[in-house]
């Protein structure tokens, strides 16, 4: 992952690279660096752990400099040290880089034998060394960059400095996410929007195989043949609010309490009277829906709890069979595609590399189309896709993902409900859905009303080492959600089961050390997981139990917590608002760090 970010400006850059990087401490937080222009040479400054550590290092040293690079990293090849901290520096060369070279041991062999040292144990240092050596023929940083690219194979979005171009910034891309930030006497360049949103609101988004040189009254892009080529500027307004913590301890917990807001977003304007609107997936969509005889639903981390809960609404409102696979395996299991698929990619950030390689797969393949739901309008799974839904969530910063979830779900049901609507299906429920979709935002509200509640819990959860949590149904993957987002952000170990699977194995855990995690909304399941429930009584085990009215059991170890009244179909979404209660506050208590939870990274750009 990695965030790199670059400013050629007519003021001091230090400050802002520093600024960058800390908005975007989501793709990595375990080390930084920076690298910037001086006089006769490069300041080149790298720490260990979070970026305050190397502003505070800045504040001390006070560099000065209008061009530089800068870095936070979340490790892939060599430990988080000072040594594997970006920028890398070879000769008069500093460059940074997020992605993974995967020829790097083959091109390292070919730059030891020609003299190079390396100073540490990343594949990105290759890439200094290899810009210097192609800096020695053409004497320019640009065709060396245009040389270097040649030879690395993998994903990459690098900026490189040299000590000769005082003014210049090179940058180039290839499956990695990178974008320039146009400012006025100063340009940018940065793995997200985010980073520079204090700067400027106007972005030119790179494309695979561009290479674009950056100076502070210009910029100009390259494409994989060399040719200079013009790329759009998209204005985007990121509000400053986003991405501050306001009155909250944590972004998660931020983002927990937008979530009525986040919901409302995403249904925004898709709803009529009794229906849902055609083609709220972009223009043809309704058309193309009408085809559909299957889904393949590709994602990663909590976006694929989503696709498992969505499998079972297309099954029961669309009527059409569902897959839903891991974006890491599915393209290696060489996958058979019926006639009439429709392949959905879910992601929050639309950046994370194994959903991304998962679309291009497909676009090879026989898929009736491609679409997605994505949070981020910008980002490559949006562009690539042939439908998109955007969850209009707003910037999600915790790593835990939460509003990003429930929108997911909340576009998930739009989108069985549009296709059940080109397909004639199931009109009654839509009606009724509609209803309830409008409804949702409300429910929610009441769900975090339970807040208090759920901290009364906390203390006898957050002292224990495991935790299991059950649910049945379309509530499994809920409670798989649940046990994620606890053992992501308080380091317990967390099992989630399918309640009926307890007798299969997991009821030997059950004692009085293992705290049972469980969701028991109404519905046709409720009787036969409240039996499941009676056996870790019978066990001795202490349930934490989340229900309705009539699914209540009673409980002499452990709590009963009751839910709001709710409509069956969206009652997922709703069971999720608890479950991420207490996986924050159980952290609180143990003291994590939880937005930016240990070997984790929010938006996961390498495979
Ligand atoms: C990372 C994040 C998770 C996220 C997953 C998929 O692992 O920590 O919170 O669910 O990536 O991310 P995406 O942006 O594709 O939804």
């Amino acid at each position: 992952m990695c965030g790199i970010i670059g400013a050629a400006s007519s003021r001091n850059v230090g400050k802002l690279l520093v600024q960058g990087l800390h908005k975007m401490e989501y793709r990595g937080y375990d080390s930084a660096g920076i690298a910037l222009h001086q006089k006769d040479n490069i300041f080149n400054l790298r720490t260990l752990g979070k970026v305050s550590l190397l502003e505070d290092e800045m504040i001390e040293q006070r560099p000065k400099s209008k061009l530089g690079i800068a870095h936070t990293r979340w490790a892939t090849h060599g430990k988080p040290s000072k040594k594997n901290a970006h920028p890398h520096e070879s000769g008069e060369v500093n460059i940074v880089h997020n992605g993974i070279i995967e020829n790097y041991l083959e091109l390292k062999e070919k730059l030891v034998q020609a003299g190079y040292t390396f100073e540490s144990e990343t594949d990105s240092e290759v890439i200094a060394h290899l810009l210097h050596q192609h800096f020695q023929s053409k004497g320019d940083l640009l065709a060396a960059m245009h040389e270097a690219i040649k030879e690395l194979d993998g994903a990459f979005a690098i900026a490189a400095i040299h000590i000769k171009d005082k003014n210049r910034l090179v940058v180039a891309r290839n499956k990695s996410p990178l974008l320039i930030g146009v400012g006025l006497e100063e340009n940018f360049a940065a793995s997200d929007p985010l980073a520079l949103s204090q700067l400027t609101n106007e972005f030119v988004f790179l494309e695979d195989g561009d290479v674009a040189e950056i100076t502070k009254e210009s910029y100009q892009v390259f494409d994989r043949k060399n040719s200079p080529i013009s790329r759009d500027v998209t204005e985007i307004d990121i509000a400053v609010n986003a991405v501050t913590k306001g009155e909250y301890s944590h972004f998660m917990e931020k983002e927990i309490y937008e979530q009525p807001n986040a919901v409302a977003n995403t249904i925004d304007g898709k709803l009529g009277d009794d229906d849902v609107l055609d083609n709220i997936f972009g223009l043809g969509s309704s058309e193309v829906f009408s085809k559909i005889k299957r889904i393949q639903f590709v994602a990663c981390g909590t976006s694929l709890h989503a696709g498992k809960v969505g499998r079972f609404w297309f099954e029961q409102i669309a009527k059409i069979p569902c897959y839903v696979d891991f974006a890491s395996e599915y393209r290696y299991r060489d996958p058979l595609v019926e006639e009439g698929t429709l392949f959905v990619t879910i992601s929050q950030s639309g950046e994370t590399a194994d959903t991304l390689a998962a679309l291009r797969y497909a676009q090879e393949k026989d898929y009736l189309s491609t679409l997605s739901i994505c949070n981020v309008p910008t980002s490559s799974l949006a562009r690539e896709s042939e439908h998109v839904l955007f969850t209009n969530a707003g910037p999600e910063i915790g790593v835990a993902s939460t509003k990003a979830f429930t929108t997911q779900l909340a576009g998930l049901m739009l989108l069985a409900m549009s296709i059940a609507k080109s397909l004639n299906k199931d009109k009654q429920n839509r009606k009724k859905l509609v209803h309830e979709l409008r409804n949702l935002p409300k429910v929610i509200e009441e769900t975090l009303k339970l807040s208090n509640e759920i901290l009364s819990i906390v203390p006898n959860i957050a002292d224990k080492h495991n935790a299991l949590f059950l649910g049945r149904g379309m509530f499994f993957p809920i409670v798989q959600e649940g046990a994620l987002k606890l053992k992501e952000i308080s380091y317990i170990h967390a099992e989630a089961y399918p309640a009926g699977e307890l007798k299969h194995g997991p009821l030997a855990l059950v004692d009085d050390q293992i705290p049972v995690v469980a969701l028991s909304p109404e519905n046709t399941l409720t009787e036969k997981l409240v039996s499941n429930l009676e056996e870790v009584k019978a066990r001795g085990g202490t349930l934490y139990v989340f229900g309705g009215e009539k699914a209540k059991i009673k409980i002499e170890r452990g709590e009963y917590i009751q839910m709001p009244e709710c409509s069956e179909l969206l009652a997922p979404i709703i069971y999720t608002i608890p479950l991420q209660i207490l996986a924050y506050h159980v952290a609180c208590q143990r003291g994590t760090d939880l937005d930016q939870p240990r070997n984790l990274a929010k938006s996961v750009t390498v495979e």
